[in-house]
């Protein structure tokens, strides 16, 4: 296969998409700042979870919460005491490991502090015993440091959903089967970052809590690996690079009664793109007893009370974005040259179409911008007058953009362009003012 981590970096980096954060102060590891066709195109990732959660149902409702929680929050859910990796340090470099993945590098770790005679030979590194290292970020609010201050940056925003479940009961006049859906940044002080956007400390979770009467449990966990499974072949990932793997018992967190991931094959190999869980009433139990508050719905109807049961499918926009870009990778020979193409759904592409007059003059940028005009507002579009035609196919190949429209002489007297597919390469005339009908229809196909 062509596409390898180190390409996808090298065309964020060289187009603009991704950039290594603080990149004048020397970088700060494994952050990374989204540029414009960055931002373009996670935008669009999130808003398609959106679409599929909200316009295209009726039973889910959306939310914002916020990031700083009463720390009471995470003593409920397990965090405070849970939400640890096995860690261990070496007593001379002070380099420090995730217990796992020592374990995958046996027999040992060089330790770069320990005299050698080559380079990546030596003895290995003085390891610690493991000890659990909590990945939660912690600060204070307000002015004074105590531990009553003390607060976390969410390690995951589904927390938000269940403490305003009482809340969104009361005025979204929704009963179970109903869901919760929030998009938003969580923090995990992860030990071993890494792989570009793959795994960071800061990065947008897009999570849906569904609340259902317990005995549907099963029905709903089955349909949303199923939904969540569909959406990312929807949106154009190769089925042949997409699995759903159930955990194995010993898999399973401390909640879970039932989890699966969606895996994408990326360059690293199979890897979770998204986990589906079956929380049970794990969640509204354990703060219904933190907070005391009564968190359960009631059937006025039959008279029911019970604590709804949660299946959650929890996905992270900055891998999905990953794993489109790396699906939609693609390098062909076209007339003896390398051609670098992001073949991204046109409903995920950063731009969805150029306009580009073929010369910088004759009157040709005039029409161009004024078809710019006509499409402005109904889609992403970009005017590129620089340089020659071919490398401006090449740039727009490059970012992902599915039509070029190409303004000619015959346009000045034919009121017609040449439509350029990214995909084909194939060219066809079309008259002007059915350009913004005719594109609006494919972007909606
Ligand atoms: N509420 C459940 C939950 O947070 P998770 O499997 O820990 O489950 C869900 O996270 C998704 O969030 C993951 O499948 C992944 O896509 C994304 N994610 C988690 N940690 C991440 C990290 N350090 N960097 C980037 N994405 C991450």
């Amino acid at each position: 296969d062509v596409v390898t981590m180190d390409k996808i970096v090298a065309l964020c980096k060289r187009r603009g998409f991704i950039f290594a954060s603080s990149e004048i102060y020397g970088g700060l590891g494994s952050t990374y700042d989204y540029g414009h066709y960055g931002v373009l195109l996670k935008t669009n990732v999130k808003n398609e979870w959106w679409r599929a959660m909200l316009q295209e149902r009726d039973d889910i409702v959306a939310l914002d919460s916020a990031i700083l929680q009463h720390p009471d929050v995470w003593k409920a859910s397990g965090h405070l005491a849970g939400f640890t990796d096995p860690m261990v340090d070496c007593r001379t470099c002070k380099a420090r490991f995730r217990a796992d993945h020592i374990a995958e590098r046996q027999p040992g770790i060089v330790c770069p502090k320990k005299p050698s005679k080559l380079p990546g030979e030596g003895p290995d590194c003085d390891l610690t015993e493991a000890r659990d290292f909590n990945l939660m970020f912690k600060t204070n609010v307000g002015p004074v440091e105590s531990t009553s201050s003390v607060a976390y940056l969410r390690p995951e925003t589904a927390q938000g959903i269940f403490i305003n479940f009482k809340n969104v009961m009361s005025f979204a006049r929704k009963k179970p089967p109903f869901g919760i859906a929030q998009v938003g940044k969580s923090f995990r002080n992860e030990i071993t970052p890494g792989n570009f956007i793959f795994r960071t400390r800061e990065f947008e979770q897009m999570e849906m809590e569904f609340f259902v009467p317990p005995s549907e449990a099963p029905h709903w966990y089955e349909t949303w690996k199923q939904e969540r499974f569909d959406w990312y072949t929807r949106l154009g990932i190769r089925p042949a690079g997409l699995r759903l793997r159930e955990h194995d018992a010993d898999e399973l967190s401390h909640y879970s009664s039932g989890t699966a991931d969606v895996e994408y094959l990326f360059p690293i190999g199979w890897s979770e793109l998204e986990g589906i869980a079956n929380r049970g009433d794990f969640d509204l139990s354990a703060h219904a007893a933190e907070s005391r508050t009564k968190l359960e719905y009631f059937d006025p109807g039959s008279g029911e009370r019970y604590v709804p049961h949660v299946i959650e499918p929890a996905a992270g926009a900055d891998r999905a974005t990953l794993a489109f870009l790396v699906d939609a990778y693609d390098e062909e020979q076209v007339d003896g040259e390398l051609r670098t193409v992001l073949k991204l759904h046109p409903r995920l592409a950063p731009v969805k179409v150029a306009v580009l007059p073929l010369v910088k003059k004759d009157g040709q940028p005039e029409v161009a911008k004024e078809i710019v005009q006509a499409l402005r507002g109904l889609m992403q579009t970009e005017y590129d007058e620089g340089g020659a035609i071919g490398k401006r196919y090449r740039r727009q190949d490059e970012i992902g953009t599915p039509w070029c429209v190409t303004v000619d002489h015959e346009t000045l007297t034919e009121r017609t362009v040449t439509l350029r597919d990214r995909d084909s390469m194939t060219q066809e005339r079309v008259a002007i003012d059915a350009l913004p009908a005719l594109l609006a229809g494919k972007l909606a196909a």
